[in-house]
């Protein structure tokens, strides 16, 4: 029983390396919008098709504002996903999300500049018109649920919303901006989620995205900023739980009855769209 999914599954920072996987094939492919951060990899895991790629490349060598979004994107749905969950290494902005937490996040605060962050700008080979799309909700909300039944059954610290700031990076904050991230109702931060969710919802994907809490950024008063060697040292301590969420979480889309959201998720993105051809 269940519906027929297959699921796209973007690795941050940390979760780069998918030997995990077994039986992997990997694909290299190329996209209107140039190539993807690396190749995709296919596989099965319990009976469902996914495809890993590593957004920031396998060797991590592009920084966030360099990352080929929408060619990840592109190439993920092109590889026929419906999903596509993510995986994000964030700072904290609230003393309740602890490192080492995770928060199935519902909102973000957009604060990139300069990131192709439409697939309708008349890129030959892409698709035609002006889209306007709603983003309330920001991620898939049948998803989310997903990710937050599975953090519960294996007793997971872990929180059930959360707005992250996406800042441009590749620098962390200042202690200034992020008090002002504080003030904006931010729990977390990071480099990443913008426009990775809003690409996948122009091509009508359910998106869902697991934040791994690895530091308390730099807005405490008392303590040092907040520097890569901690951030992946976090991680790094924390990455069964992230990868086994992102796992268990399939099944639970596997085993879900009713998929009509996926077919609201490309009318939504099919009545966005203005000036068609
Ligand atoms: N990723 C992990 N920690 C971060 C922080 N403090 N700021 C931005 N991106 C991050």
């Amino acid at each position: 029983m269940g519906v027929k999914i297959k699921v796209g599954i973007i690795g941050g920072s940390g979760f780069e390396d998918p030997s995990i996987f077994k039986d992997q094939v990997e694909k290299e492919v190329t996209t209107p919008f140039g190539k993807p951060s690396d190749v995709l990899i296919e596989g099965v895991t319990n009976g469902v098709p996914f495809v890993f790629l590593s957004r920031h490349g396998r060797k991590h060598q592009f920084q966030p504002s360099d990352v080929n979004y929408r060619a990840n994107i592109w190439a993920l749905k092109k590889a026929g996903c419906t999903h596509i969950l993510a995986t994000t290494a964030t700072g904290s902005l609230v003393e309740d999300y602890k490192p080492g937490d995770l928060v199935i996040l519902d909102d973000f605060i957009d604060r990139t500049w300069g990131r192709p962050c439409t697939f309708y700008d008349n890129t030959r080979g892409g698709p035609f018109g002006v889209c306007h799309l709603p983003m309330k909700p920001a991620f898939c909300e049948r998803a989310r649920q997903a990710m937050i039944t599975a953090a519960k059954a294996r007793d997971y610290p872990f929180h059930e919303t959360g707005t992250a700031v996406v800042i441009q990076g590749p620098r962390f904050s200042t202690r200034a901006e992020s008090l002002m991230h504080r003030q904006w109702g931010g729990h977390l931060v990071n480099m990443t989620t913008a426009p990775e969710v809003v690409l996948a919802k122009e091509v009508g994907l359910s998106y869902a995205a697991v934040a791994l809490v690895t530091d308390y950024d730099c807005w405490r008063q008392d303590e040092k900023s907040v520097s890569v060697g901690e951030v992946m040292a976090t991680f790094a301590k924390n990455m069964d739980k992230a990868r086994t969420l992102i796992l268990d979480t399939i099944q639970l889309l596997k085993a879900d009855k009713d998929d009509s959201y996926l077919e609201e998720h490309v009318l939504t993105q099919a009545g966005s769209v203005m000036y068609k051809e």
